[in-house]
């Protein structure tokens, strides 16, 4: 199968990039991102089927006002993953995709065979990361999708990318600027409600890569490699040249590190 499907989520419908055939990759983007986050790696992974959705609120997929949370999140993918006839993906996800890792493995343990968590943590937010997404919030009502790429955008990427890959920058706000103001605020209430993670760390028994940008602002290094820690048997790596954004800021890179997991996850 090849392009775009889209798939029904109760109140919603999601619109679903399939490419190639085998064992299903699941490729879940970060906030306020899209698919074309994974562009990259969509192109890659021959005998891999790769699935790329635009969650909820986001890309071509519908923005219904409420009901975002991570747990609709994982259950619109399931819904996903049932429409594809997949009884079990390995899932790739970064940050807020990493997020809605953790509720499929709360959830739906069993339709994940192996995790890829990039730029992501187990923790949920500080009172003070809380107040933060207040503030993220009035500032998305108030300015719109531009208004949060302007205060994005410093954070998300390494010096070293915005220097050098203009390109890079250009393709993160244009994702930025196509996500609904309504994605944007039930992301974001999404991401400020979720739950701690660290308890299911040690619990966790199928194969995990833990991966990061090197100059991550947001989820860094060292947390994902205390993560990793804690997760039996998980393997860690760290992405230089890279920030928030590794599969987009250094793709030759990051999808080596992806495939040569997928040559062993299974
Ligand atoms: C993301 O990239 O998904 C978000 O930046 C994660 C977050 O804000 O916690």
């Amino acid at each position: 199968m090849k392009g775009a499907v889209r798939v029904p989520v109760g109140d919603s419908e999601l619109a679903v990039q399939v490419r190639g055939d085998g064992p299903a990759l699941l490729l879940i983007h970060g906030f306020p991102f899209d698919h074309t986050l994974w562009q990259h790696q969509l192109k890659t992974f021959p005998g891999w089927r790769r699935i790329a959705p635009d969650l909820r609120g986001a890309g071509e997929s519908s923005a219904p006002g409420e009901g975002y949370s991570m747990a609709r999140y994982a259950d619109d993918l399931i819904e996903v993953l049932n429409a594809l006839d997949v009884a079990a993906a390995v899932v790739c996800g970064l940050s807020m995709g990493g997020y809605i890792i953790f509720e499929l493995l709360r959830r739906h343990r069993s339709r994940v065979r192996a995790a890829i968590l990039c730029d992501t943590r187990a923790e949920a937010d500080s009172e003070e990361g809380r107040r933060g997404r207040e503030e993220m919030i009035a500032l998305a009502q108030s300015g719109g999708a531009a208004a949060v790429a302007d205060k994005m955008i410093p954070t998300l990427l390494a010096a070293e990318t915005r220097s050098e890959r203009p390109d890079v920058e250009a393709h993160v706000r244009e994702m930025i600027l196509r996500t609904p103001v309504a994605g944007i605020v039930g992301a974001v209430r999404a991401m400020r409600d979720r739950v701690d993670s660290t308890p299911i760390l040690g619990e966790l028994r199928l194969p995990v890569l833990v991966v990061t940008g090197e100059s991550d602002g947001i989820s860094a290094p060292e947390t994902g490699r205390a993560m990793a820690e804690k997760i039996k048997g998980a393997r860690f790596a760290a992405v230089a040249g890279a920030g928030h954004l590794p599969p987009l800021e250094q793709p030759f890179v990051t999808t080596r590190l992806i495939a040569d997991f997928l040559k062993n996850a299974l």
